[in-house]
């Protein structure tokens, strides 16, 4: 099995936490997002424990909640001790509705709306990590009118390629984030925003990409910016307090990927940062991660029923199940994998080649192609694994279905955090 916290009972079944997925389908029907809490409470706290251990006082982590926004996640973060990132007003909102701090808020995005800053300003968030010089004004004219100081924090382009795949890259100098060290237009803002009236600049952030298994890419990216750092210091005399290292962790989909070891590498990076700082002569800031997909993805299991089973001799094999890329559009997005079973037959041999396709009108439609799955026929219920992170956050209506619930686990205890849509909901804004 892919992970720890799945196994196959006696009857054959698929166990998620110690609950049978059977029952789970049956219970709450398909298709349904189950989430195992204790693991992302683990995650959590081995990363926060690494960071809060080896850098300076206040380093913490921020959940990147676009991986997983919905108030019982901004809830499990409060409690565990942890910051968010958030990058719209409604990911703000739902943190918000379920009290969670504002000063350890950090409001992300590389194109914020009038409405966005005036948001953030009036709820009191903590940071906004500001994109480009534009945004510098307006947050600087509405904190003005406001007659507050806002911190922030200034995005900065190290210019590293982080080899992964391309549309998760994002710290690259030709990005559409944040502001290129290399071009000297970073100098620049940072400078402005020293003499910009009613924001205060504690410090940089960068985020280098997505899905990224290698210590070493994080650590070129944090030497950049060290350096940087530093040509401030010496160039303004600004010690810069915060350096927020972002996330991108990479996560186990399928056999074969590796498996990080989250507390390690985030104690290497740690490390790397503090020496740096030595030699360099600065002094070590706050430091920030911003883990999303390390948190939450392998956490997460799609529960579907099988709708139909189709062979197209001298071709493929394809199961068709009751969902796809409405609820899962990493596929057809990415061509991203994910690893499969059949979970009311996990303990028969997966020898059935096929492609495992939803129920919506694109060929792209897919979940996994060309996986090896125990055979199957309408009414099992296949199981596609790692899917807590950017699934039900990028879901979408497409073909008009409801978008599944999320159901909890909890010490054997099952509960639902967010309902099943239903037609109304899906009407709830036509006129
Ligand atoms: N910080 C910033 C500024 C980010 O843009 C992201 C992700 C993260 C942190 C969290 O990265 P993570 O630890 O989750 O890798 N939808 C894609 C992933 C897009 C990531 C966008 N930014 C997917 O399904 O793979």
């Amino acid at each position: 099995m892919l992970y720890k916290n799945l196994s196959v009972n006696n009857e054959g079944h698929l166990t998620i936490a110690g609950v049978d997925s059977v029952y789970l389908a049956k219970k709450y029907g398909t298709p349904l997002y189950v989430m195992d809490e204790e693991l992302v409470r683990h995650r959590c706290r081995i990363q926060q424990s690494a960071i809060e251990k080896y850098c300076a006082p206040g380093s913490m982590i921020l959940f990147a909640s676009k991986a997983l926004s919905m108030k019982e996640m901004y809830r499990i973060a409060k409690q565990e001790n942890i910051g968010v990132d958030v990058v719209s007003s409604g990911e703000l909102y739902t943190a918000l509705s379920v009290d969670f701090p504002a000063e350890k808020i950090f409001f992300h995005g590389s194109s914020k709306t009038d409405f966005d800053i005036s948001y953030g300003i009036d709820n009191g968030i903590g940071y906004f990590i500001v994109d480009n010089v534009e945004e510098l004004e307006a947050i600087s004219e509405y904190a003005g009118k406001k007659d507050v100081t806002q911190n922030i924090l200034l995005r900065l382009a190290p210019g590293i390629d982080p080899h992964t795949f391309e549309a998760v890259k994002t710290g690259k100098v030709d990005s559409k984030f944040g502001v290129a060290i290399e071009t000297g237009q970073a100098m620049e803002i940072t400078e402005k925003a020293l003499n910009t009236p009613n924001v205060q600049l504690m410090g940089f952030h960068c985020h280098i990409g997505s899905q990224i298994f290698d210590i070493e890419p994080f650590c070129d990216g944090a030497d950049i910016m060290l350096g940087f750092m530093k040509e401030v210091k010496d160039k303004f005399g600004f010690e810069t307090e915060i350096l927020n290292i972002g996330g991108g962790l990479g996560v186990k989909y399928v056999e074969g990927e590796p498996e990080i070891d989250y507390h390690q590498c985030i104690v290497d990076a740690c490390k790397y940062v503090n020496d740096k700082c030595d030699e360099k002569g600065l002094r070590q800031p706050i430091l920030l991660m911003e883990p999303g997909r390390s948190i939450v993805a392998d956490a997460g299991v799609t529960l579907y029923t099988v709708n139909s089973t189709k062979t197209i001799p001298g071709y493929k094999s394809y199961i068709a199940v009751d969902g796809g890329m409405g609820d899962n559009p990493r596929f057809a997005l990415y061509g991203a994998k994910h690893s499969a079973l059949i979970a009311n037959k996990a303990s028969e041999p997966a020898d059935f080649h096929c492609t495992l396709a939803g129920r919506c009108c694109e060929s792209d439609d897919v979940i996994c192609e060309d996986i090896d799955i125990q055979k199957a026929e309408r009414g099992d219920i296949a199981a596609v694994l790692t899917t807590g992170a950017y699934n039900y956050s990028m879901a979408s209506n497409y073909n008009r279905v409801c978008r599944p619930p999320i159901v909890m686990l909890k010490g054997g205890e099952d509960r639902v955090v967010v309902r099943r849509e239903t037609f109304d909901d899906l009407t709830a804004c036509d006129l």
